[in-house]
């Protein structure tokens, strides 16, 4: 029988059982809820080639309680994206999606992040409480991916709801149908109005993006948006929050940042390190039996590569527990590695940079308005974030 993982340690400090795996082997049979058994690869080497080896694929398990609340179309619309589909089809998909998330149209949103940023602090008033997480981490990354894609201003409320359900679908399965349904319906519409008149945005791209005579399905187009408005939300949000906890929790680094700014990009990449804001990769599928280190993993077996893990790993790190700016490795895993790396990357690290920046350019300091251990983690085997961020910030003085 694997050992079942301590759920709610592993939500709220999951790295002493992250370090209590890695010490017996590189992988290891478990239940990381009852009655779901995975074999998790906690070391950084090891997950690395798993990452990479086309022997893990998608996991055909993947989505079926899904398909049951919400049928197989909406399912479908939901489930069937890059991130859940195998080469041949992720390469084809993956071609398209590169061809219009380009680097230049990613290059060119930053001053529109950067005013964005402003203005989001410009509405706390000095020496106000306020939660960080709903008044900046949460609304910068979720403005920006709609921008990106063209979502109309006075709709993007509606995301903060469908995403709040949709990850934690399984906990609240009435409330995904109507959520699915209503994101999978509205992202429909959006894509009928912009094919019948085309913008400068993301979305309209990936209509009209060809490869040959290859496009992608109406069923692809709308599972591609609805992986990009999840994907490039609740992660980066994390980024933010968390990376600002530990910079509040850090306070020399923070006074460090403030006197150098040039530290900005390696203190984003140890922020990712640190805490990854995706605790594992999406559940993988042995297809064949696979050698992880020493360990034999069997066909048929559910894979989940420990990212957070692998980003402590005392044999790749050293002092793997501290938080050190000064380390300039960006050689982590938090964006993942092989043929699923985060298309997002460049995005996400541009946000960070200009977010950090901005808190940095306004407030002196920023002190936590409760003692850190009254924080908490959102419960989420997936996702590691704060539930809120309560601050008070005292403003430079120019
Ligand atoms: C894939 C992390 C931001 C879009 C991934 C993967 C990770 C990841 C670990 C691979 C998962 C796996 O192999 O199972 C992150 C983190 C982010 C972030 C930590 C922020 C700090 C973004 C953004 C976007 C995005 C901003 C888009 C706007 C994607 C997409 C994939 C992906 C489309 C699937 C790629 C594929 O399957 O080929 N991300 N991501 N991500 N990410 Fe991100």
């Amino acid at each position: 029988m694997p050992r079942q993982l301590p759920v709610d340690e592993l939500v709220s400090d999951p790295y002493p059982i992250y370090a209590a795996l890695r010490a017996e082997g590189p992988a290891a049979a478990v239940e990381v809820r009852p009655g779901y058994q995975v074999w998790m690869v906690t070391r950084y080497v090891e997950a690395r080639q798993a990452l990479a080896n086309p022997a893990l694929g998608n996991d055909p398990g993947n989505g079926r309680w899904m398909a049951d609340v919400v049928g197989d179309a909406v399912n479908a619309a939901m489930n069937k994206h890059l991130l859940r589909a195998d080469p041949p089809d992720h390469t084809r998909l993956r071609r398209l999606v590169s061809k219009a998330f380009s680097g230049t149209r990613v290059a060119a949103l930053a001053p529109w992040i950067s005013k964005l940023a402003d203005e989001l602090l410009d509405r706390i008033e000095p020496g106000e409480k306020v939660d960080l997480l709903d008044s900046f981490a949460l609304p910068l990354p979720l403005q920006v991916i709609c921008e990106l894609l063209g979502i109309p201003a006075g709709d993007r409320h509606l995301f903060r709801d469908w995403s709040d359900v949709i990850i934690s679908g399984a906990h609240q399965r009435d409330r995904y149908k109507d959520m699915a349904e209503a994101l999978v319906a509205y992202v429909q519409r959006l894509t009928a109005v912009k094919r019948a008149d085309p913008q400068d945005d993301l979305l309209s791209d990936l209509i009209s993006v060809r490869d040959d005579d290859d496009q992608l399905s109406d069923q692809e187009l709308t599972a591609m948006v609805v992986l990009l408005l999840f994907a490039g939300h609740e992660t980066t949000m994390n980024l933010l929050g968390t990376g600002l906890f530990l910079l509040l929790t850090h306070p020399e680094q923070w006074a460090a940042l403030r006197a150098d700014r040039s530290l900005v990009p390696a203190a984003v990449e140890e922020m990712l390190r640190y805490e990854a804001p995706l605790r594992t990769a999406f559940p993988r599928y042995a297809r064949e039996g696979v050698q992880i280190g020493d360990v034999t993993i069997p066909v048929g077996a559910v894979v989940m590569i420990a990212l957070q893990s692998a980003n402590h790993d005392e044999r790749r790190y050293v002092s793997n527990d501290d938080f050190d700016l000064a380390r300039t490795s960006a050689t982590h895993l938090a964006f993942g590695h092989g043929i699923h790396f985060c298309v997002g990357a460049p995005l996400a690290r541009l946000e960070g940079r200009i977010a950090f920046n901005a808190l940095l350019d306004r407030y002196e300091s920023i002190s936590l308005a409760v003692p850190p251990e009254d924080l908490r983690w959102r419960f989420s085997t997936l996702i590691r974030g704060l539930e809120s961020l309560p601050v008070i910030g005292t403003e430079a003085v120019s």
